[in-house]
């Protein structure tokens, strides 16, 4: 797939609008959590600034709804982005209308303005033309450098684009190279390891990796809803009654896939226990994956030569409940196989325990990346298509 470079396009005094993903996790008192998606956009921004442009950064923040949320304001993100970057960046109390318009005419080539949260209209997410022509505006260039929100048909993703010559930025061109190697030649044998509440949102990517991959190795509340297909009593554990009839209609025989063999259940009295698959009692939930299956994971793992991982397999942000998804996430980090991992607490498991620099590729997408795996076309890479 090829994607209009960055690089070809003259950048010298012009201001360009990059689209990035800043959409990083917080905790509730607006702490930073991981600047990993701030790290990613600083390649596109150096080069940018060794040209000369003036840089104008445009990201969504949260589920603001379309209306002005402070909780979800980006400025809080400009320090960190700063330091990142080695240069100041401005930032703006909106990101459309005369004063930003101002703000963006009063840059010098190589400054940087990154304006207030996109989600604050309601133009963005419905990508109206009046919307998308308000932020086109501030800018002659459109560069994409938003992997993460890729899947998302909204103004500042692709609206824009309508009035805007628009090319890929550095890392969602490598997001696309590395992802679409890996569906086309990766080296086999091709291993993925696929958790997450909600079978409903990666039904699509399991049927298609029942056809690709060597090893489907599924886990997390997901896995429940397959159980429950098959008959077994889950208790009282988190699943999706109205997918059963879907997941039936998957071959659960097929060779290549595997599930839990063991669990790790609450109990009614709110300790944990392993139990068989079978053996949940009517009252338990089950939280984690059991010490058995991390093994058997382990074991198909230890075969790969290129593994993908997306989805904790249990309740991951409630220890004990973690030990399954740290301890494959350990696996992968040991295994000699090319290793691409996704996803927010996929991600994170691997950067707690400072498994990162054993990771070949650390995908800014979450749903963005399930979505190009399962082979569907993502608006915003199609627009910086060639
Ligand atoms: C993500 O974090 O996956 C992206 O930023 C998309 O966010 P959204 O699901 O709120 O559109």
């Amino acid at each position: 797939m090829k994607l209009r470079s960055l690089r070809s396009v003259k950048l010298a005094g012009k201001r360009v609008l990059v689209r990035a993903e800043l959409n990083v996790a917080r905790s509730p008192t607006g702490k930073l959590l991981d600047d990993s998606r701030l790290q990613a956009v600083v390649p596109t921004l150096r080069l940018l600034r060794t040209r000369r442009a003036r840089i104008i950064i445009a990201t969504h923040l949260g589920r603001p709804g379309g209306r002005v949320d402070r909780r979800f304001s980006t400025k809080p993100l400009a320090p960190r982005l700063s330091r990142l970057l080695g240069a100041p960046v401005k930032t703006s109390h909106d990101c459309v209308g005369s004063a930003v318009e101002y703000a963006v005419a009063t840059l010098r080539p190589g400054q940087v303005l990154l304006l207030e949260n996109v989600r604050f209209h309601p133009g963005e997410e419905r990508n109206t033309a009046a919307f998308s022509r308000r932020l086109a505006r501030l800018a002659d260039v459109f560069v994409l450098e938003a992997f993460g929100a890729a899947h998302r048909a909204h103004a500042s993703v692709v609206g824009v684009g309508r009035w805007l010559p628009s090319v890929a930025g550095l890392r969602l061109a490598e997001e696309v190279a590395v992802l679409s190697r890996i569906l086309t030649q990766a080296s086999r044998p091709l291993v993925f390891l696929i958790g997450g509440a909600k079978i409903s949102s990666k039904l699509g990517l399991i049927v298609r990796l029942l056809r690709r991959s060597d090893a489907l190795l599924l886990g997390g509340a997901l896995a429940n809803t397959i159980l429950q297909a098959q008959g077994l009593n889950i208790g009282k554990s988190l699943s999706e009654p109205k997918m059963v009839k879907a997941v039936r209609r998957l071959n659960l025989t097929n060779r290549q896939l595997h599930l839990p063999v063991d669990l790790v259940v609450r109990q009614a009295n709110g300790r944990s226990a392993v139990r068989a698959v079978g053996d949940v009692g009517r009252h338990e939930s089950i939280l984690d994956i059991g010490p058995d299956t991390v093994e058997l994971f382990r074991t198909v793992m230890k075969r790969a030569r290129t593994i993908v991982w997306n989805g904790p397999l249990g309740k991951y942000e409630q220890p004990p409940y973690d030990r399954g998804t740290k301890a494959l996430a350990r696996a992968i980090a040991h295994s000699r196989a090319f290793r691409v991992v996704g996803g927010g607490e996929t991600v994170d498991a691997v950067r707690s325990q400072h498994l990162e620099k054993r990771i070949d590729f650390i995908s800014t997408g979450g749903g963005a990346m399930i979505e190009f795996l399962e082979g569907r076309r993502l608006p915003g890479v199609e627009l910086v298509r060639m």
